[in-house]
Order: structure tokens, then sequence, then C-alpha cells
């Protein structure tokens, strides 16, 4: 067995399969570069996907023809100098390079041309690598003051296997994108420009310092509509800030694309940051919904370790269960203060609906026609909570008072014996007065401006849930014992699982033991849920011990139960509701926190103002 040196310029490429995974990560590299140099403004042009070339350029400090020569070697940089004692601090590290890595990794498997002009130097220099092969650096002319410009020719031209494994020049152009939106969205004081193929994709002018310039980036990133949904946070706990925006829950999106997280600044994929945002909403997000954030961590540097990943997209924060903390806190707490607020785009697309203009494609007169003979309901959209406001017009529903003969009352469940006081005049509460009940699902209330429409269903679950988790909170959940006791199949694996939480489960209301291999005997259930289908309930908690079985920590576990049995104890759509208990859901919604949405974050109401209205016909 021989034990070899490799070629330095070998080590360069082993180096470069972990830094420059696609042209995103050279665009990514250069543009930390850039800002490292204190630019004010980024150019960033790519083409052919950035396979074909990359150029970045940016208007920071520069480069001389001695830094040009250093800057293309390996582990030199400029970013980490020793501290008095002589030593190397690799835990203050305030830069977002510090490797001196990037250059020379670009120059081993590209053609490689930095042409630069150092802050107060009359001449500029440019200098060549070439699949390793570097030139000396030799005079060349600048178009600033001074800066830098990397261009990138022919990437993974030495490196023919890594080209094989590249996407369409399509998807490369998305990830050079989504590149840069995220730089951008750190560096909102910065202007950055982004040019694909020559047409200008991004154009992103420099912001204000401060959160309004922070949020007016975030506009301009991921468009008016998050920013309009966002909550505002900034918490600051030991040390450690958290500061951002986070949407409604009703704002969530169906991955998880629309989360961007940095600490000090620096763009992060982190799991551990990532779980944190789960679970502040895992309360009033669907399992398959994912919350849109933009979130900045700013801590003392010697907190967090910022070398553990090649690409730098990862962190190791000293005490992960404090930013944690934090992020869950401060986004729970703003989630509670935003009440009953709902997104607003969801009114704005229950009018849509409305419109006549939002007919499906190539609705002429005869679709028009089908759509007044009832032919045609309004498309859903991705609000499941609006599939059944339909824009088809329905014979006119009576008032409740016509509509629910006496003899229908329906046993109601706990919540409604509750006492609220209805006042006369309920129009000037946020939620207005109930007028009438459509489809057995639909409050339709009026305010002073609007009328609301409610979906009872996801409005009473909601409150259930809210109501289950205060008497948890108390540990005094009062449970009601079944007339008969009840037995479950279920498979072994299932009751097993089930058997082994019964202590919790109890806590919560249900008691259950074993009833043989594969069943378990229900005695009690929690007395809020009222009349409920007991093995349906059984079913759907074995599903969630199944799918959370490892990861979750026991509250959040217990948490995801809660909104299970609050699913089954709402008054189902298709119930009738007395007038009375319409007015107690609304007035009940307006107390309870969150209750803009459900417990999966379909929204709960959707309000039209009256201006919208006479919109709607044209009277404004
Ligand atoms: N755009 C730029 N403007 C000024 N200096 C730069 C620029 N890009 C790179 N440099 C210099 O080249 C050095 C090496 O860059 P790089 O290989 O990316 O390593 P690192 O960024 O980790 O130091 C940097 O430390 C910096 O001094
Ligand atoms: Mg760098």
């Amino acid at each position: 067995m021989t034990i070899r040196r490799l070629p330095p310029d070998l080590i360069n490429r082993i180096a470069a399969g972990e830094v420059v995974e696609r042209p995103a990560s050279v665009v990514k590299e250069l543009m930390e570069n850039a800002l490292d140099a204190g630019a004010r403004r980024i150019e960033i042009q790519a083409e052919g996907g950035g396979l074909a070339r990359i150029l970045v350029a940016d208007d920071g400090g520069g480069l001389g023809a001695e830094e040009l020569t250093l800057a293309i070697q390996r582990h030199a940089t400029s970013k980490l100098a020793p501290g008095p004692d002589g030593d190397y601090d690799l835990l203050r590290i305030d830069t977002l390079g510090f490797r001196g890595e990037a250059l020379p990794s670009i120059g081993s498997v590209a053609r490689l041309t930095i042409t630069a002009r150092a802050r107060g130097s009359e001449g500029a220099f440019a200098i060549m690598v070439e699949g390793g092969a570097t030139a000396a650096p030799i005079p060349a002319g600048f178009p600033g003051p001074h800066g830098a410009r990397v261009e990138v020719r022919d990437l993974f031209y030495a490196t023919p296997a890594r080209l094989k494994f590249m996407k369409s020049a399509r998807a490369e152009d998305m990830a050079i994108a989504e590149a840069v939106k995220r730089q951008a969205l750190a560096d909102a004081t910065v202007a950055f420009h982004l040019d694909l193929d020559g047409r200008r994709t991004l154009r992103l002018p420099a912001e204000a310092e401060g959160p309004e310039g922070r949020l007016a980036r975030i506009a301009a990133v991921l468009g008016r509509d998050f920013a309009d949904n966002a909550l505002t946070l900034d918490q600051t706990r030991d040390g450690i800030r958290l500061a951002g925006h986070a949407a409604l829950p009703t704002y969530s999106r169906g991955g998880a694309s629309h989360q961007y997280l940095f600490v000090n600044g620096r763009a992060v994929r982190d799991r551990l940051l990532q779980g944190a945002l789960r679970a502040a909403y895992a309360d009033v997000l669907a399992r398959d919904r994912h919350p849109a954030a933009v979130l900045f961590l700013d801590l003392d540097p010697v907190l967090v370790d910022v070398n553990v990943h090649p690409a730098k997209a990862e962190v190791r924060f000293r005490d992960p269960a404090l930013a944690r903390g934090l992020i869950i806190g401060a986004l729970r707490h703003a989630l509670a203060g935003a009440g009953h607020r709902a997104s607003s785009t969801v009114g704005g697309q229950a009018l849509g609906h409305f419109r006549p203009e939002s007919l499906p494609q190539g609705a002429s007169a005869a679709g028009f026609s089908a759509w007044r003979a009832g032919g045609w309901t309004a498309p859903s959209g991705d609000l499941p909570g609006l599939n059944g406001v339909s824009a088809r017009p329905e014979p006119w529903e009576a008032p409740w008072q016509a509509s629910v003969p006496a003899t229908h009352a329906v046993p109601t469940a706990p919540f409604f014996h509750t006492e609220v006081r209805v006042e006369a005049e309920t129009a000037d509460f946020p939620l207005g007065a109930a007028r009438a009940q459509l489809h057995g699902a639909y409050i339709v209330a009026q305010t002073r401006d609007g009328i609301v429409i409610v979906d009872q269903h996801a409005a009473h679950e909601r409150l259930v849930y809210e109501d289950m988790k205060a008497q948890m909170a108390k540990g005094e959940v009062t449970r009601q014992a079944l007339l008969l006791p009840e037995v479950v199949e279920l498979d072994p694996a299932e009751a097993e699982r089930l058997c082994a939480r019964a202590d919790d489960l109890a806590a919560l209301g249900l008691s259950l033991e074993p009833f043989g291999a594969g069943a378990v005997l229900v005695r009690e259930t929690p007395a809020l849920l009222g009349e409920t289908d007991v093995a349906g309930l059984v079913r759907d908690i074995a599903d969630d011990l199944a799918e959370n079985d490892a990861p979750l920590i026991l509250g959040e576990r217990l948490a995801q139960v809660c909104s299970t049995m609050a699913c089954h104890g709402s008054v189902r759509a298709g119930r009738r509701l007395q007038a009375a208990e319409m007015d107690a859901l609304l007035r009940a919604m307006e107390a309870t926190p969150l209750s803009g949405q459900c417990n999966h974050g379909r929204p709960t109401y959707v309000e039209l103002k009256l201006a919208d209205i006479e919109r709607l016909f044209g009277r404004r």
C-alpha cells in the first residue's frame, strides 16, 4: 500500500466537490465575498443556467495585484487574523467567509477571471485561473473607482462527472435566483440586480437601515402579500435577539420554501431552527402546511459555531434549547396577539370567487349561463375552508328564525351551555350579529361595515381546542363516563402504543385500557367533546401517535392529540344552530386566542367589507 500526498490541484478539486455543488453555490460564495468587501451594490449575471458564464461585480474595497495572487490560493484569507497572543480564534467570526476555499475551488473546476481595483489605487489588475493553472496578474481596465468583477466560465468543464449531475438550465436559474433572494433578504441595505441570459430577473434597490427597510425588502422579494400578512417580531432573551416577520397561519404554504432563517446575517438551513418554527405553529397548522417566515437571530458569535459545514449552511448553537425556546416563545406570543385576525388574502380571494371575471378560463356567455343555472361551483383554490362558499346563486335562505323549526333542535355540545351574554345590538362586535345559517355549515353575520361568513366547524374546533388546552394546563380536564364502555378494534401495534400512553391520555380525559391483543376498552371521554364517535376518535389518536412517535416532545404530542380530539368534538357541518348558539359562537371566537384559524390553519371566517361588496355591484 502506498500513501501519497495529493497534488494541490487535486486537493482543490476535492474541496470544490463540497463547496461548489452547482452554479448557485458559486453565486452564493461570490456574493458573500462582495459583502465581506463592503459592497453597496452587487450585480449578478448568469448564462446557460450559470454553467456557461457567471459574473458577480461589486463596488467593495477591491484587491490589488499582490492580493489577487494570494486570493486564489488555497487557505488564503484576509478574514482571520491572529490575536495579540498569536492565536487564531475560530469562534469570533464576523464575516461570511473565513475558510479561504471558494476562489481556489472555483478556479480548479472552471475558467476564473478576477478583475479588481483596490480602493485608492490608480490601476486595476486581472488574474486568470483555468482548471487550477494560474497566470500572473496583468494590468486591466475597471469600470468603477474600486471593487471586483469575478467571472466564471465553463463551470465543471474540468470535472465532467459533475456536469452530468446538473439539472436543466431552468432549474439552475431558479436555484441562482433563490440564492440571490436569500442573500438579499439578509442584506436589505445593499442593492442586488440579477440578469439571467440577459433578462433582468431581480432589481432590488438598497433599502433604509432598520425594520422598515427590512420589511420593504421582504415585500420586494417575497411579494406584498407576505408583508401584509406578516406579524412583526423583536424579542431578546439571554443575549439572543430574534427579529423578523412571520406570516399568519392562514397564509401558510404547501412547502417549506418560504422559510428564511438567518443567524448573525448568515442564511442557514438548520434543522433545529426549522423544527422550532414548526413547533411554534404546531397548534395552528396541519402537518402538511408550512409556515412562511423571515427570521433573524443575532447573538454573540462565540455562542454559535459556524465552522461545521463546508458551504456554511448549518451552524451549531452552544445552547440549542435557548435558541429553540426563544423562537417558539416569541412566535407563539405573536400568534396569540394576532387574536382572531385571519389572513387578509382570504377575504380578497373570497371576493375573487364572487367576481364574474373569476369564471373559469374560456368562460363566455355560455359559461355564464351555466353559472347562472347553478352548474358551476367556484374553484376552491388551496383554501379548503372556502370550499362551501360557492359563487352559485342559491335560492335565498330565510333568516334563521324561519329556517330552524323548534323541533329540529339537536342536543348541544357542552360549549353552548357556557353563559355568554348576547347584547341586543351585536353588530358592534368585531364578528357582528348572526343573521343566518346557510347549508347547515356557515354562519352569516352582519357587522357595522360588512358581512362575516364563519365556517362553524372550523371555528368550533378551535374553541374546543383552546378550552381543552386551558383545562389541561390547570390539570383539571373534566371527563364523562360512557354509559357502556366501548371496545375499539385496532391492530396490535396501535393498541400497544395507545396503552403505553394511557396515563397521558387519561390526563386529557380519555380513559382506556387494553382489551385483548388488538383492542382497547374506552371508559371515559373528555366532557368537552360532548357526544362523540369514540371509535373514530381513538383511531385518529392512534394515527397521531404512530406518525409522531419518536421526534416530538411530550407536550407537542399532547397538543396534537388535543387537536385531534377537538376536531371530533366540534359542531360538524350540517348541524342546524339556534340564533343564540350562533351569536354565542361568534362572541366566544372574539374572546379566544388564535380563533382566526382552525387547528389546521384554515381560516375560520372571511370578512367582506361593504365597500368591497359595493364595488362588486359597480356602486363604487
Ligand atoms: N469581491 C471581493 N472583493 C475584495 N476582496 C475579495 C473579493 N473576493 C475575494 N476577496 C479576497 O480573497 C480572499 C479569498 O476569498 P475566498 O476564497 O472566497 O475565501 P474567504 O472568503 O473564505 O476568505 C478573501 O479573504 C478576500 O480577501
Ligand atoms: Mg469567500
